[in-house]
């Protein structure tokens, strides 16, 4: 008889959780209530530490974002932004806020972590990352899954930390090759991480590959890392992630040596889910022919999203002095290059596009990049229509569940609320 996810136990150290992640959603996507839920069935939330001081603004009426924006006033029109700096004691007190009133009302045996984005350089990328890493650990997080743009010394920047060896540390990566470079150049402190989330290609957000993603498998990926992990007789927890749409899908990774899986996309369209609710009606409605995977990101790695994002080819007047979280170690942030070299090929015109390269932090602040994996093309089969036709949102519970207990590659629907169409 063909095997439950629910038959399947994540251990993690002396920790034994449901194996299931749901996987960090930058600005606020992943929210504490979408990660609270998969903490309280036992299993893995992320909330995420994208623009933090956005998201403590709208969730805890905190006032940074003004403040810096009013610091920094006088920049606004320039596009050198090298002196647009954040202050470390802020962003400590954000991401203790964030973190404090999400674990604050965990409930449940899962765990709750923060998603680190590496590439959120916010121009001083170690003295910044390191505090949000500390920060979260003050502040009770049960574990930090640094991700995207991983910098090879990042778990040196909190081995003081007095919570160093206890919580949970995890990093993402696409290939076998980052595995091994990220290990070695941590050998020094004797401390593995807990987990490896393995992204393969057809996951959300920013892409581990190049334009050539296609041609990659996270099970041939997720196959390497393991011979080599048996190989080098380490016992590091693999989590699969990208594409894994059913509970069968996840089955499969777990009978071939995956210790969880690691979803996103299905939560999109739960109520607990960030995205504001017309949003999620497009996630719904989106089919696979109206997704790409552009390279408009500043941060210069490939990212897959919905065609119809209102941010594409916008040209807004680039906001690093109330953002600037990509701004790199020199204050450059390749969009702010892109908008001012149209500017100067569009003297005079009010309102310029820009296509090569999008504005990232206003974008994905407004929800105007609408970042989906590959599978968003199928959401609509995991839903039913009320009788205006709009999709019914479900709640992170039956997500969960779905991938808990179906068998056979099915996915059970929710009970109508209304009438159907
Ligand atoms: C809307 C959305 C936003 C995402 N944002 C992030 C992010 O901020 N950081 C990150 O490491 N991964 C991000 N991801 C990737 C997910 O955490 C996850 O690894 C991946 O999407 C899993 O594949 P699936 O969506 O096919 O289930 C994002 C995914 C989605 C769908």
């Amino acid at each position: 008889m063909m095997k439950r996810l629910d038959d399947f136990r994540l251990r993690m150290g002396r920790d034994e959780l449901v194996p299931i992640m749901i996987g960090g959603m930058g600005v606020d996507i992943s929210s504490a209530d979408l990660a609270l839920e998969a903490a309280r069935l036992g299993g893995v939330g992320h909330i995420s530490d994208a623009m933090i001081k956005t998201v403590t603004d709208r969730r805890y009426q905190t006032k940074y974002v003004k403040a810096k924006q009013a610091q920094y006033k006088h920049n606004m029109t320039s596009s050198d932004k090298s002196e647009v700096k954040f202050n470390l004691g802020d962003l400590a007190e954000a991401t203790r806020l964030h973190v404090q009133h999400t674990m604050e009302r965990k409930r449940g045996n899962g765990m709750v972590f923060i998603n680190c984005m590496e590439k959120l350089t916010m121009n001083a990328p170690k003295d910044t990352l390191k505090i949000r890493m500390a920060s979260a650990l003050d502040a009770g997080i049960d574990g930090i899954t640094l991700a995207a743009g991983l910098h090879l010394g990042s778990f040196a920047l909190i081995e003081d930390h007095p919570r160093f060896r206890d919580a949970k540390l995890g990093i993402i990566v696409s290939s076998l090759r980052a595995l091994q470079l990220f290990l070695k150049k941590n050998s020094r402190l004797n401390r593995l991480p807990d987990y490896v989330v393995v992204e393969g290609p057809l996951a959300g957000g920013h892409l581990g590959f190049g334009m050539d993603w296609a041609q990659y498998d996270l099970a041939t990926i997720v196959a390497d890392i393991r011979a080599w992990l048996v190989a080098e007789q380490l016992d590091i927890p693999l989590i699969p992630a990208g594409g894994i749409f059913t509970g069968s899908d996840a089955v499969r990774f777990l009978e071939n040596g995956g210790a969880a899986v690691q979803v996103a996309t299905r939560f999109t369209v739960t109520r607990e889910c960030g995205l504001p609710d017309d949003v999620k009606q497009e996630y719904f409605k989106a089919d696979e022919d109206d997704i790409e995977v552009n390279e408009i990101s500043p941060t210069g790695y490939p990212m897959r999203m919905i065609k119809a994002s209102p941010g594409i080819g916008d040209g807004i007047r680039p906001n690093c002095e109330a953002y600037g979280y990509l701004l790199d170690a020199n204050g450059k942030c390749a969009y702010v290059d892109a908008y001012y070299r149209e500017l100067a090929a569009h003297p005079g015109e009010k309102r310029i596009s820009v296509k090569d390269k999008t504005c990232l932090c206003t974008h994905m602040r407004n929800f105007a990049i609408w970042t989906c994996g590959q599978t968003a093309g199928r959401l609509k089969a995991t839903t039913v229509r009320a009788a205006d036709g709009s999709y019914q949102l479900l709640s992170a519970e039956h997500v969960f569940n779905d991938y808990l207990l179906s068998t056979d590659d099915q996915i059970r629907l929710p009970e109508p609320e209304t009438a159907l169409a």
